[in-house]
């Protein structure tokens, strides 16, 4: 990785749920030198706002962000009664790891008004990674609907056709449905990361043993953080955790990792059973505009490798 020229790195603002997989995706964007991360937003999600500010704080420090500005953003979901996911991210949301107090708190502006006033202030030059639910998101863009035209692109973590919550629905979506409507039919450019791609990431054993070989504070963090996540995966009979959040940084790091698709996608809002679903036209017969990239393979093994080789750069 040190090797490789580098161009102009990508500039993104990650809106996040910390959560066992965003501390990874931050701990990503925050080495690898591909990756300029402008700020850090955080949304309720996995556990509540206090916690998932809490972590994304912690995990910024121990990455070394002291300069990256964190911004607390939506505590609840634009319309549905809060859900959480603390039965596979643990009661702090981050498992069992203890991390040190952070020294730093977040700013005192809105995450809303961070991801306005940064994109309206910016180039067009800002990808915006969302992770957890998109409520932040879907917010920023009613209440300055000029920032559609200022957003380079939105790599979202999210949907899938199948559901990780309930059968239907993957757990950002089905956390803030109406806001993943918003956000997905808002025009902007989208890329969905969802769970058929991020199912390809699996952190199996010898994944955990090319990480343990790094021997680092890092890559011992990310073994505990995947120690803990991998429990529920193993129960659902998977070989080991699906680390989705980091694959949105991947994809901005090195799209060429992935394959996609511009398909029709809409979200589901009112069904009893298939609230939060994403509904792929994977065959075009709505005829309906397609509206986002889909991806749909990750090469699996540069994918670990990125990952592996910018978890170096904390030696
Ligand atoms: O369904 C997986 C997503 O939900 C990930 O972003 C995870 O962190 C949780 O937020
Ligand atoms: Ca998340």
């Amino acid at each position: 990785m040190a090797n490789q020229a580098i161009t102009a790195k990508r500039k993104i603002i990650l809106d996040c749920d910390p959560g066992l997989d965003d501390a990874i995706a931050i701990l990503l964007a925050a080495r690898n030198p591909h990756i300029e991360l402008v700020g850090v937003t955080i949304v309720a999600g996995n556990v509540g706002l206090d916690k998932t500010t809490l972590n994304a704080l912690k995990v910024c420090e121990l990455a070394g962000l002291t300069h990256v500005p964190v911004a607390r953003g939506a505590d609840r979901p634009l319309l549905r009664e809060p859900v959480a996911a603390d039965y596979v991210h643990g009661e702090s949301g981050i498992g069992g790891v203890v991390l040190p107090d952070p020294v730093k708190a977040s700013i005192n502006r809105h995450a809303v008004d961070f991801l306005i006033d940064t994109l309206m202030e910016s180039d067009g030059d800002i990808t915006l990674v969302p992770i957890g639910p998109l409520t932040n998101i879907a917010l920023a863009m009613r209440k300055e609907p000029r920032i559609l035209s200022k957003i380079q692109e939105i790599v979202i973590m999210g949907g899938g056709t199948f559901g990780n919550i309930t059968p239907s629905a993957e757990f950002n979506f089905y956390a803030d449905a109406e806001a993943a409507r918003v956000v997905l039919a808002s025009g902007a450019p989208i890329t969905m990361i969802g769970l058929d791609l991020t199912h390809q990431a699996v952190a199996t054993e010898a994944v955990k043993e090319r990480i343990a070989s790094l021997d680092n504070h890092i890559s011992r963090f990310i073994l505990e953080l995947l120690g803990f996540y991998e429990v529920i995966y193993k129960e659902r009979g998977l070989p080991g955790a699906a680390v989705h959040d980091p694959c949105c940084v991947a994809y901005c790091i090195d799209p060429t990792l992935f394959t996609t698709k511009l398909l029709r996608v809409d979200i589901e809002t009112r069904g009893e059973l298939s609230y939060g679903m994403s509904v792929i036209d994977t065959y075009g017969v709505t005829g309906k505009q397609p509206n986002v990239r889909v991806a749909l393979t990750l090469d699996h093994e540069r994918f670990w490798s990125m990952l592996t080789d910018t978890m170096k750069e904390y030696a």
